[in-house]
């Protein structure tokens, strides 16, 4: 069992990652009053194992899957529920499930007589190797993405690779996503990628990258807890990614991740940021990955890059780009020029039969 500490100014993490992980810590983290909040999903394949381990010692709350559950009206159902079960500063919520249980459930913790304890229990591999670490937590609002929400640190995060058995191809392929991003801005993990290029979904591969992944973030996180200038690296292909994730929707987070490092790839070697070799072998392993898709005009989509919350100036959009192995920096431009290269981009996408 391999274990992180994220220490930051405001609290301090533990993470665990290993097979068997939940079977060996969560028992003894069900102190006191709990709250365990999933989805309907992950009840439905583990309902057996969270009956005997969660409701024992509290109530555990199902919300339905997906991306539209991280809404306003889901919060709020999850802290009525949390006062109707009498929870004290105390007692502990558990969020066991993907991103989306991670942030509402993540929210709700901190909202709740100011901040209860938090566990996250990741069961997706986007959630394992990135969302669950890191404290940031969120909800949607009016289709915007993550507009509203808190940094709270989980007390502890159980990473546990077995929950990855029923994971389908799809979620896979989400987490590999944040994985090949964490690529994109990790030399070690650049060189461990091209490496197992043809190998990347194989499970041993996934929980030795995992771990790498996690490492590297707490890393960043214990430097810039809260985004102010480290921390935007992670959100690599996200400025993209997230304005097609609001514009097109149909696709997951993570493949809009990959979808959007593509095309920022794509810009990143036009502006003569990222050398085309090196871009070459990230947007190469991407499409091991995914097919990326070409879009007619994508004005409005580009527009949606307005609400991304690394823009300082009206009217510029900031992007976190590859320039070399390890050396991400960022890049502003007009948004005029921003929906021109997205535009170039999705062009010559379709010119290649996109
Ligand atoms: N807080 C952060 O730092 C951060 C970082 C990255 C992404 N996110 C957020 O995370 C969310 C995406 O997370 P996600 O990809 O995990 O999506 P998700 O939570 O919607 O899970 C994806 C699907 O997998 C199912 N599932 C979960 N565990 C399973 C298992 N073990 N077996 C079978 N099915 C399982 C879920 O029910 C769901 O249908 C987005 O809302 C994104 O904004 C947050």
């Amino acid at each position: 069992m391999k274990k992180i500490e994220i220490d930051t100014p405001s609290a301090e993490s533990l993470i665990v990652c290993g097979d068997g992980a939940f079977e060996k810590y969560i028992p003894e983290l069900c102190t006191g009053l709990t709250f365990t909040v999933t989805d309907s999903n992950v009840y439905k394949l583990y309902r057996g194992i969270f009956d005997g381990v969660f409701s024992s010692c509290g109530q555990v709350y199902v919300i339905p899957a997906g991306e539209r559950s991280k809404n306003y009206s889901v919060l709020l159902g999850i802290l009525k529920a949390m006062l109707a079960a009498g929870l004290k500063r105390n007692s502990t919520v558990f969020a066991v499930g993907g991103g989306v249980v991670g942030d509402i459930a993540g929210l709700a913790a901190s909202l709740y007589m100011r901040g209860v304890d938090l566990v996250q229990v990741p069961t997706t591999l986007l959630s394992q190797v990135d969302s669950s670490v890191g404290g940031k937590t969120a909800i949607d609002l009016n289709g915007v993405k993550n507009i509203v929400g808190t940094f709270y640190q989980p007390g502890n995060v159980v990473v546990d690779p077995l929950f990855l058995k029923t994971l389908p191809a799809r979620e896979v392929r989400c987490g590999l996503g944040e994985i090949i991003k964490y690529g994109a801005l990790g030399k070690d993990i650049y060189v461990k990628l091209i490496e197992n290029k043809n190998n990347l979904k194989s499970p041993s591969f996934l929980r030795d990258i995992t771990y790498d992944c996690i490492a590297f973030k707490a890393d960043v996180v214990r430097r810039d807890e809260r985004e102010g200038g480290l921390r935007k690296i992670l959100n690599l292909g996200h400025t993209t990614g997230h304005a097609f994730e609001l514009f097109y929707k149909r696709k997951s987070h993570g493949e809009f991740v990959l979808i959007g490092m593509y095309y920022e790839l794509y810009i990143a070697v036009k502006c003569g940021i990222c050398a085309p070799e090196y871009a070459k072998s990230l947007i190469e392993l991407i499409k091991k990955v995914i097919t990326v898709p070409a879009y007619g005009d994508v004005r409005e989509a580009c527009r949606m890059a307005m609400y991304d919350k690394k823009n300082v100036r009206p009217r510029e959009v900031s992007l976190v780009v590859p320039s070399s192995p390890g050396k991400p920096q960022e890049l502003r431009l007009s948004a005029e020029r921003y929906a021109e290269l997205v535009q170039s981009c999705s062009d010559e996408l379709k010119k290649e039969g996109a």
